[in-house]
């Protein structure tokens, strides 16, 4: 319903006169495209300005027509199969970049037998490589903890907690909201890993540092809406630099709980570039012991992440969510 009022509200904006000359205009407008892609007209100006910074240009309207027409086209469920165990199952076949990533062929992912017994968890693929690159960045040995800090509803601190136990490294996986922290424990399943709830721009783990740090902010989720469609509608311009003030507030507290030479993961499930490349430069203005690090090389093997050194994953280009990462380490 919010998808259809949302789609009226912005026809009813113009009269036919004026619809005509939009549609008729080439290079596409943002207006004439918002139309003919069903997204707000804001959203596509979004999509427009990261796609420029991700092809270091000017974007063709055939570029920008896909990287849209992505949001219109229902993505089929994708598993990760846990402690890096492959998706070899019945119902399933390989995802896109790793071997862990399946796609079920059919139905519910609940039918598939590795997702009753708890083997494989529901998570798109891009949600998968942002973990696996955190996870595989050299940190000077011993590792001793790790911290989730918007752990729920848990899919990437299940994956975390998994390599936690393998590695001896303990987990806390901190998250504001009490439903999604019990989220968070029913979907790790792991006794060892310490789920707190809490409000992680207050440092409630106090003094204590961290070897890596996943920062998966709270945002504005432009780059899922092939899964949730009906968010483009829900969201409005102002939701940007409220969530902005958040996420630079998250991101400034885990930096300062990082260990010398421990990496941050910061990622967001938005390509907006006010919610990605923006906040960790605006934050790294305060941290002059924080290096970027180039996110690129520790996706190996998937083409065309941007011209770093942060990465950016596209529904139309990767076949996953737009997962937006920047690796940071504390030197
Ligand atoms: C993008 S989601 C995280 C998704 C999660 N990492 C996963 O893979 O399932 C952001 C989460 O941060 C939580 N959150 C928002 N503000 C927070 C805060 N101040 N402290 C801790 N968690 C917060 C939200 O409730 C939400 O569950």
């Amino acid at each position: 319903m919010g998808f259809v009022n949302g789609v009226l509200r912005s026809v009813g904006r113009k009269t036919s006169e004026q619809w005509h000359t939009e549609l008729e205009a080439s290079p596409a407008t943002d207006a004439s495209l918002a139309l003919t892609t069903s997204h707000p007209e804001w959203v596509v100006a979004a999509i427009r300005e990261a796609l420029e910074a991700h092809e270091g240009g000017a974007v063709t309207d055939e570029q920008l027509r896909d990287a849209l027409l992505a949001d219109n086209t229902p993505s089929r469920p994708c598993l990760a199969f846990r402690r890096g165990e492959a998706a070899d199952e019945p119902g399933v076949s390989p995802a896109r970049w790793l071997p862990s990533a399946g796609i079920v062929d059919s139905g519910m992912p609940g039918e598939i037998g590795a997702v009753r017994d708890g083997r494989a968890i529901v998570q798109d693929e891009g949600s998968q490589l942002v973990v696996q690159a955190l996870l595989s960045v050299p940190v000077t040995p011993p590792e001793s903890s790790w911290l989730d800090m918007c752990a729920g509803p848990g899919g990437k601190a299940a994956l975390l907690a998994d390599a936690a136990l393998a590695d001896g490294v303990s987990l806390l996986a901190v998250e504001l909201h009490p439903h999604r922290a019990d989220l968070v424990r029913r979907i790790v399943g792991i006794e060892s890993v310490d789920i707190l709830t809490a409000d992680a721009t207050t440092r409630p783990w106090g003094s204590r540092f961290f070897d890596r740090i996943l920062v998966d902010a709270p945002c504005t989720g432009l780059g899922a809406l092939r899964r949730r469609p009906e968010a483009r509608w829900r969201r409005e311009p102002t939701d940007v630099p409220i969530l902005g003030a958040l996420q630079r507030r998250l991101l400034d507290v885990g930096l300062s709980s990082l260990r010398a030479g421990g990496v941050l993961g910061y990622v967001t499930c938005s390509p907006h570039i006010a919610e990605t490349v923006d906040i960790v430069d605006e934050v790294l203005v305060h941290h002059d012991d924080v290096e970027i690090l180039d996110a690129r090389e520790y996706m190996p093997g998937v083409p065309d992440l941007g011209p770093g050194p942060h990465a950016q994953l596209w529904p139309h280009l990767h076949g996953t969510d737009a997962m937006h990462l920047a690796l940071l380490r504390r030197t």
